[in-house]
């Protein structure tokens, strides 16, 4: 008997084009798709069962085993640092990691820079590998209004399409990092059920392949 897939989604918009895409590769749930407040689905017939879990959640069900597998965007992987194996590139979800602040504000390079983001440990890091001190203020949305305000002298944050930053007179100042969707792997199933990861594996690579 093949053993069930566990696999966390993460919740939003992102989550149900992920789902689309394990649909369209033969791991479909129909009562997935019917109104309500579930969190949890199962398909008998091809055994699979699916979380929906707070995008950044994702990576403590996999990295604990509660999920065999998850997805999450590569910004998330890159603040909590894992321990899970990073299986696939999904394409999903492209947007970056940027530096921004205030349209043509002039940063002092004398003082400790005021960081505000949600991504602190990115900040650090980041910041780190350059040789900059700085303060990090961590928020946990709207990150834009923190420069507006002068909470902060820049923030490190996503950017998708620009919007927030362009209709709060924000630019971007430096690239941090490019974000998409991972499929993402607990180390001890990924040893356990690597025959139906490696089947879920190929036919999302088909997938990916064949919509390029
Ligand atoms: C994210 C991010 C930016 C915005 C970027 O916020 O923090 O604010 O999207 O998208 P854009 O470049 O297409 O405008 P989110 O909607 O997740 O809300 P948040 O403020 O709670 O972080």
């Amino acid at each position: 008997m093949k053993e069930y897939l566990n696999i966390a989604l993460p919740k939003g918009r992102l989550g149900e084009k992920v789902y689309d895409l394990f649909e369209k590769s033969g791991f479909g749930c129909p009562s997935i798709r019917e109104p309500g407040r579930k969190l949890v689905f199962e398909n008998e017939n091809n055994r699979v069962r699916y979380f929906w879990v707070k995008p950044s959640d994702v990576p403590i069900y996999v990295e604990r085993g509660a999920a065999d597998l998850g997805v999450a965007g590569k910004d998330i992987l890159l603040e909590y640092e894992p321990e899970v194996y990073e299986l696939l590139d999904l394409g999903l979800g492209k947007c970056r990691l940027a530096v921004a602040g205030k349209k043509g504000a002039r940063l002092r390079s004398d003082r400790t820079l005021r960081v505000a983001t949600k991504f602190s440990h990115v900040a650090r890091t980041y910041y780190g590998a350059l040789g900059r001190d700085i303060d990090v203020i961590h928020l946990n949305g709207s990150i834009e209004l923190a420069p507006i305000l002068g909470l902060s002298d820049v923030i490190l944050d996503i950017v998708e399409t620009g919007t927030t930053l362009k209709e709060n007179d924000l630019e971007v100042r430096e690239e941090v990092a490019p974000v998409s969707a991972r499929l993402i792997a607990n180390k001890a199933s990924f040893a356990f059920k690597k025959q139906e990861t490696d089947a879920l594996l190929a036919a999302l690579t088909k997938n990916l392949e064949a919509s390029k």
